[in-house]
């Protein structure tokens, strides 16, 4: 095997080709040798039966005499959090891995290698690689607001998530146009925040609407399931609930939570809206009991609070709020936001959680314990780093999926921008002009995927496919070496692999 023949995505830190291949058959065991890696290999079983209908036996206890793909978690290798050993040789396979989730990690790598032979076998190149990641937050996100996605597709996306070893999966549950997560105490949050009259078509300049009643939620069991089905692929679930903005359709469905009283309408268009919560005893508690709920469900040690685009227009105007700015000595509605925020902050760390918010809530004072989304470039997260707060990047030029990934007259319809595929291979998380220390605070980065322009799943797949396997490489990858041109052989090799799940990738980076 030559350099070229390398299909993994993302590339390990150190890999030695061998001669010879390892041949799996259906009578091939998959040999745990603690219980931790036993949950990883009855997981890798699901994951061959849906990917090759390939039947590998799992076992806990050493069966005759092999050949076996041995896993085993050790806490000693001199390895980063995450990383494995792969040793892939003719008489077996051994995946010695470091949590958390290294082991896991190592066999994403193995169903990379995995070529499937007319007969049934498995034939897997023999090699050696050492691997661990860059950063520790290396996440996707999705918003099931705008346009709502079922479960089993939600489970697709942390199927590729997994694949490319993210470990962090952004779901925004909240929006203006929607609200997706059951809460058992305010019922209405779904039954009338989950539902829009009419959503908007076609161009946002265009103003048009249909009248069709679209929405859409997911039960507190369904919730359970999907965060059990990404904890087993060793991918955190953030669960976002926005606030004070974005909050149209929880007003919709409890309008006493705003300045004014509304009636609201959960919204059908794009954009920002002015209504937002009020800061009222009322509502620190009405959003307190909504965490609680949250919280429960996700074991999370990050909530995501949102923080984004609220406009202060109601709060300028409202008795309540110019009253509390007074009594609290606060100068500005961004320090009455800055109030709001620190108070959810305490309240979600006396549960031992902690906050992540976009970047304008460093506008008006950054919560004590904050970390920081930074999206609206990379000044948030530089202040943020500088101020000792973790950061995660996601800055709209290099990781907003919903952009165009090349000229608009041949993509589909996109909210704008333009967010190449080398774009992203060529993306550093950490900015210039960081000392060493400052950088530290740099934990990772995250690509988003906003779908108002996206209407259903295999929308989402080609925005986020190939795009998300090039930000794999930057997350992960230690040894990066910016080469395009290698990465994109890699990637033509790779994505065969999705050619066998019917992923709906984009091609346009093909002829760029
Ligand atoms: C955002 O894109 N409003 C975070
Ligand atoms: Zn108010």
């Amino acid at each position: 095997m030559t350099a070229q023949e390398n299909r993994l995505i993302p590339a390990p830190a150190e890999w030695s080709p061998e001669t010879g291949s390892f041949n799996l058959t259906p009578t091939t065991f998959l040999l745990a040798r603690d219980m931790q890696a036993f949950q990883d290999a009855v997981t890798f079983r699901d994951i061959c039966i849906d990917w090759f209908d390939f039947p590998l036996k799992t076992a806990i206890k050493e069966i005759g005499s092999g050949p076996y793909i041995e896993v085993a978690y050790d806490s000693t290798l001199d390895l980063p959090d995450g990383g494995y050993i792969l040793v892939i040789a003719p008489e077996g396979i051994k995946v010695t891995g470091k949590a958390d989730g290294g082991v896991f990690h190592g066999l994403m790598s193995l169903l990379q290698l995995m070529e499937p032979k007319p007969d049934r076998t498995i034939s897997i190149p023999c090699q050696t690689i050492s691997d661990g990641p860059r950063f520790v937050w290396r996440g996707m996100h999705l918003d099931v607001c705008r346009h709502f996605f079922s479960v089993d597709e939600v489970k697709q996306y942390i199927d590729l998530l997994a694949l490319y070893k993210f470990n962090s999966f952004h779901w925004h549950l909240t929006d203006d146009q929607g609200w997706r997560i059951e809460i058992k105490q305010y019922p209405k949050l779904t039954e009338v925040g989950g539902w829009r009259n009419g959503t908007m078509v076609g161009r946002y300049s265009d103003q048009q609407y249909d009248s069709i009643r679209y929405g859409g939620y997911y039960t507190q069991e369904e919730i359970r399931e999907v965060v059990d089905y990404a904890a087993k692929r060793h991918i955190n679930i953030v669960p976002e609930i926005e606030m004070p903005g974005h909050a149209t359709a929880a007003l919709a469905a409890y309008p006493e939570f705003s300045c004014t009283g509304g009636p609201f309408e959960v919204a059908q268009g794009w954009g920002v809206f002015p209504d937002i919560f009020c800061p009222t005893e009322e509502t620190f508690t009405f959003l307190e009991n909504i965490l609680d709920e949250v919280m429960a469900l996700f074991p999370s040690s990050v909530i995501h609070i949102g923080g984004d685009e609220a406009p202060k227009d109601r709060w300028k105007e409202c008795a309540h709020c110019q009253a509390l700015m007074q009594r609290e000595g606060l100068a500005s509605e961004e320090e009455l936001q800055s109030y709001f925020v620190q108070r959810i902050e305490k309240y979600v760390n006396s549960k031992g959680r902690t906050i992540i918010g976009w970047d304008e809530i460093l506008e008006g004072g950054l919560a004590p314990n904050a970390m920081v989304m930074s999206w609206r470039g990379t000044e948030g997260g530089i202040a943020a780093a500088k101020d000792k707060h973790q950061v995660v990047m996601s800055p709209n030029n290099d990781c907003y999926f919903d952009h165009y990934q090349g000229d608009p007259a041949n993509e589909p319809l996109a909210i704008g921008g333009m967010t190449t595929l080398e774009d992203v291979y060529n993306y550093e998380p950490v900015p210039p002009g960081l000392s060493k220390e400052e950088s530290a605070f740099i934990i990772g980065a995250q690509a988003n995927v906003w779908t108002e322009y996206i209407l259903n799943f295999e929308h989402v797949e080609y925005m986020a496919v190939p795009r998300m396997i090039a930000l794999s490489e930057v997350l992960w990858s230690t040894n990066r070496k910016s080469n395009f041109d290698d990465f994109k052989l890699r990637l033509a090799r790779n994505l065969q692999l999705l050619d066998r799940q019917h992923v709906n990738y984009s091609r346009t980076w093909q002829t760029q």
